[in-house]
C-alpha cells in the first residue's frame, strides 16, 4: 500500500487494472539513456526516466502512421512530418531513415503481418535535470515506437458521429505534432461529458479542426476545408482527401468555416489516420440538415476505400 497526501492507492490493484490495455509483452522500440543503441524490447521491459524532459514539459513531438493489409500507408509523408515536428521544437533525431525499417520488423515480431495497425512513434528531448534550458549536445533524445493493431471505427463511418464546438486554446504552432496535448484531452472529455464523440475547436469565431481529426464541411456540391498554416495540423488524410476530391471532380475551396454560418452547410466530416472519413451529423446537439451522413460524404468514403484497395 502506498499512502499519499490525499489517499491511499493499492498499487496492485491499479496495476492490474492497467494489464488489459495493453499486452506487456508487445515488441516496443526504444533509444534513450538507458538504451543509447536503441533496442526492440517487450514492453514491460522498457523504462523511461522520470527525469524524461517529455515528462516533466511535454518536451517532444510525435507521429502517427497505419498500415494496411500490412503496407505503411504514405510512410515517406508520415516522416518528413515528424523530421518537420522535430526541426520546429529542435529535436535533433539524426536516423528518422531507421524508423521505417524498425516498423517493419515490429509486424513481425509482434505477429501482426497482413493487418492493419498503427504506429506510435515519440521523441522527446531526453533526459536532464528539470530546468527550461536546453540540455547540453551529446543527451539523447528518447525515441519510442510502438504498434497497435487497428480496429476499424465502422460504425462511426457508418452513422457518424455526433461533435461540440469549444474555443480552441490551445498554442499557436498547432502545425507542429506536439505531445503536450491538455487543451484536446479536455475538449475531448468535454465532448464525452455532452454525449458527443469529438470537439471541434474554434478560434477568432472561425472553425479550424478536431481534437484528433482535420474538418471539412460541404455547401452546394463545394469541399471546404481550413487553409494549411498554424492554427491546423497538416493531416495526411487531410491531403488524401483533397486528391480524391480533384480525383473525382468535386471543387475545394481552402476557406476556414464560420462557426456563426454552420447551419448553412449541407455536410460535414472530419478525416484522420485511424477514422479515415467519418461523417459529423450532429453539431452542439443540432442537426447537419437531416443529421444523417451526406451524399458527397459517401462518395468520398467510397473514393478512399477504392483508393486504399487499388494499394
Ligand atoms: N491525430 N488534427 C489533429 C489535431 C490530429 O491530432 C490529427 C491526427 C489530425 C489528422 O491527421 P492525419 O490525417 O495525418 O492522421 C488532424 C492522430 C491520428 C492522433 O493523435 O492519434
Amino acid at each position: 500500500m502506498l499512502r499519499t497526501g490525499v489517499s491511499t492507492v493499492d498499487l496492485g490493484k491499479v496495476r492490474n487494472k492497467l494489464l488489459p490495455m495493453s499486452n506487456s509483452q508487445d515488441f516496443c522500440f526504444i533509444r534513450s539513456m538507458d538504451f543509447p543503441d536503441g533496442e526492440i524490447l517487450p514492453r514491460s521491459q522498457i523504462r523511461i526516466s522520470p527525469d524524461d524532459r517529455g515528462f516533466y514539459f511535454a518536451d517532444g513531438v510525435y507521429e502517427v502512421m497505419r498500415t494496411y493489409s500490412g503496407k505503411i500507408f504514405r510512410q515517406s509523408e508520415h516522416l518528413k512530418r515528424f523530421e518537420k515536428s522535430l526541426s520546429a521544437v529542435r529535436i535533433n533525431v539524426p536516423d528518422i531513415e531507421r524508423i521505417g525499417p524498425i516498423c517493419e520488423e515490429f509486424l513481425h515480431l509482434n505477429n501482426l503481418q497482413g493487418k492493419d495497425v498503427f504506429f506510435y512513434i515519440q521523441a522527446t528531448r531526453g533526459v536532464w535535470q528539470r530546468s527550461l534550458v536546453f540540455p547540453p549536445a551529446g543527451v539523447i533524445p528518447t525515441l519510442y515506437i510502438s504498434v497497435t493493431e487497428i480496429v476499424a471505427p465502422v460504425a462511426e463511418q457508418e452513422n457518424g458521429i455526433r461533435a461540440i464546438t469549444v474555443e480552441d486554446i490551445r498554442w499557436q504552432r498547432c502545425d507542429i505534432k506536439a505531445i503536450g496535448l491538455l487543451p484536446s484531452v479536455l475538449a475531448r472529455n468535454q465532448a464525452t461529458e455532452a454525449g458527443a464523440e469529438e470537439a471541434i475547436f474554434v478560434r477568432n469565431g472561425l472553425l479550424t479542426e478536431g481534437t484528433h481529426t482535420n474538418l471539412f464541411a460541404v455547401k452546394d456540391g463545394v469541399v471546404f476545408t481550413h487553409p494549411l498554416n498554424n492554427y491546423i495540423l497538416p493531416g495526411i488524410t487531410r491531403t488524401v482527401v483533397l486528391e480524391l476530391c480533384n480525383f473525382i471532380g468535386l471543387e475545394v475551396n481552402e476557406e476556414a468555416i464560420e462557426l456563426g454560418r454552420l447551419g448553412e452547410f449541407d455536410e460535414l466530416f472530419v478525416t484522420s489516420t485511424t477514422y479515415e472519413v467519418v461523417p459529423v451529423v450532429v453539431v452542439n446537439g443540432q442537426k447537419i440538415r437531416d443529421g444523417k451522413p451526406g451524399e458527397i460524404t459517401r462518395r468520398l468514403q467510397g473514393a478512399f476505400r477504392d483508393y486504399i484497395a487499388r494499394g
